[in-house]
């Protein structure tokens, strides 16, 4: 999520945050910062707690329990997600070595697109006017997920390769001038 490094930020919100290593790689970059994590799965923020206290980031770290921005309060200048995105009919295919996450890590179902919809749905009511949405991808998703996130009236939508020029992440912006809600 290198994306996200690439201006200050003092607010941010990782959704479906696992074991919390974005948030945390993303707060011990920016000294200034406090970060909310959230995810769906209770056990995964207790090891996220954790993995913030070994950093010595539990003094700018929170986690929440939360269905993606159920509840989550307030506004934030970065929101950050890389959140389950493998197609239902994709996951036979998948090697024995991804097979060992959990399955709510890999797949929200169906298409594989769900959770950028909720995602995407939420985001403008919780960015600050000018904030910023990261969210990792499939390789084939980006033309979707920007999609969505341009029908939500997020502006400045780049797909972003990875080294081996794959499609890897969508970054999008709330207009500077929008302090609405969006159109969730
Ligand atoms: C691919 S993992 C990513 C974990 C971590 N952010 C990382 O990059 O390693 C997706 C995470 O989303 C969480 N998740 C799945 N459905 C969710 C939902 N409806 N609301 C919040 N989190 C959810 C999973 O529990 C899992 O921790």
């Amino acid at each position: 999520m290198q994306e996200a490094l690439t201006e200050p930020f003092v607010k941010l919100l990782d959704l479906g945050t696992g074991t919390g290593c974005i948030l945390v790689s993303c707060l011990a970059s920016m000294p200034m910062a406090h970060g909310t994590g959230t995810d769906i799965h209770p056990a995964t923020l207790a090891v996220a707690e954790d993995n913030a206290r070994t950093h010595s980031l539990a003094n700018r770290a929170r986690f929440l329990l939360s269905d993606w921005f159920t509840a989550v309060e307030g506004r934030f200048d970065l929101i950050v997600s890389n959140p389950p995105y493998i197609a239902e009919g994709e996951m036979a295919a998948l090697s024995p070595e991804v097979l060992h996450e959990p399955r709510r890590a890999l797949t929200p179902g169906g298409d594989g697109l769900d959770a950028y919809r909720a995602i995407a749905r939420g985001a403008p009511a919780r960015l600050m006017p000018g904030g910023r949405l990261i969210v990792e991808i499939g390789p084939s998703q980006g033309a979707a997920v920007a999609a969505l996130f341009a029908a939500q009236g997020l502006t400045g939508i780049r797909i972003l390769p990875d080294l081996d020029g794959r499609d890897r992440v969508v970054a999008a912006r709330k207009p500077a001038g929008d302090t609405g809600c969006g159109t969730a």
